[in-house]
């Protein structure tokens, strides 16, 4: 019977803070073992390596790539593989797909805790929070009427690159704020984006004119380094960039330097590489530089109901039916 059938098959989740939301609804189903690390630690990959032989299914809950050589390590049974994440960029599709297993990602239940954080980000980088906070717990609070100013939200111009979920989130947050206008680029029109009057227009266009650039789009072969020395200098020397996509979208040298030489106002990111980002890279220095360390999706619901859907793609998966969020 299926139940019998699926109570023989044997799932690995390769994160010990794996929530218990998700292993819930596994282990009531499946042979469920968690392999005892956390996604960032480096022993982890080896001792995923070592013991990932013989499983049907796989929850890859962790920053480490999956790679060719780690689906031939598992063997011909895997049968299905579900991120917790939205991004799909550390593994590899094509690898996965060509072996007839099954992959699904969590996307959509992290729309509003990260656009959450977005708008927070945009905030901090245009009134110079960093900056602020550093002259408080440095003694050097010198409140005066040309003291740190920053930047408005209210008649600026919001440029979005990629309009998904998350970028939706983040228009529907900021028609609060009075913003003049939303443009956003992406592959094709979003139908969406009538209803919450944002303009789509070329890459080039929406630099030129946007106050603030939002990367909110996965990070693919295409999209690497979108953010570069070129791509910098179109942009408004009071542009604000704020990314909550991948570190990956920007090249993080050419930042560096329009930053340092304020040829753009100031960035916040969610996002950067490597993560964790050591203390002494550069762009911490910065004091016009906000960085949070990949909080986007980091709210206890948030991370529950991501879990479940990773749960729930594998149990789909390996009883043949289509995941939840199937990547192909
Ligand atoms: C995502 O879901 O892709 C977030 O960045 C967490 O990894």
């Amino acid at each position: 019977s299926y139940r019998l059938e699926m109570s023989l098959k044997k799932v690995l989740v390769v994160n010990k803070s794996y929530p218990v939301a998700g292993l819930d609804i596994l282990k009531e189903k499946v042979q469920t073992t968690v392999l005892q690390y956390l996604d960032y630690d480096p022993e982890s990959l080896p001792e995923i390596k070592k013991n990932i032989k013989g499983y049907d299914a796989v929850i890859w809950n962790t920053k480490h790539h999956l790679t060719a050589e780690i689906l031939d390590l598992a063997g011909p049974q895997l049968k299905a593989v579900s991120s917790m994440s939205s991004g799909l960029d550390h593994i590899r599709i094509e690898e996965v797909q060509k072996r007839g297993i099954a992959l699904g990602n969590t996307p959509n239940v992290l729309n509003n805790a990260v656009a959450d954080i977005t708008v927070g980000l945009l905030i901090a980088a245009a009134r110079k929070f960093k900056e602020g906070i550093r002259e408080l717990e440095s003694g050097q609070w010198k409140y005066g009427v040309q003291w740190s100013l920053g930047l408005d939200i209210a008649g600026s111009v919001v440029g979005i690159i990629g309009l998904g979920g998350i970028g939706q989130a983040v228009i529907r947050r900021l028609k609060g704020f009075d913003v003049a206008r939303f443009l956003y680029t992406g592959r094709s029109d979003k139908p969406e984006a009538k209803a919450l009057g944002a303009e789509r227009v070329p890459q080039e266009q929406l630099l030129k004119e946007s106050d603030y650039v939002i990367l909110a789009c996965p990070l693919t072969d295409q999209t690497k380094h979108l953010i570069n020395a070129d791509t910098l200098k179109l942009m408004k020397k009071t542009a604000v960039l704020v990314n909550i996509g991948r570190g990956g979208l920007v090249d993080q040298e050419a930042l560096y330097d329009a930053l340092k030489d304020g040829r753009i106002f100031a960035a916040g990111l969610d996002v950067v590489t490597p993560e964790p980002m050591p203390k002494d890279h550069p762009l911490v220095s910065l004091p016009n530089c906000f960085i949070i360390p990949h909080l986007g999706s980091a709210t206890v619901k948030t991370r529950n109901d991501m879990a479940s859907i990773a749960a729930n793609n594998i149990l789909l998966g390996l009883d043949g039916k289509p995941m939840l969020f199937p990547a192909y």
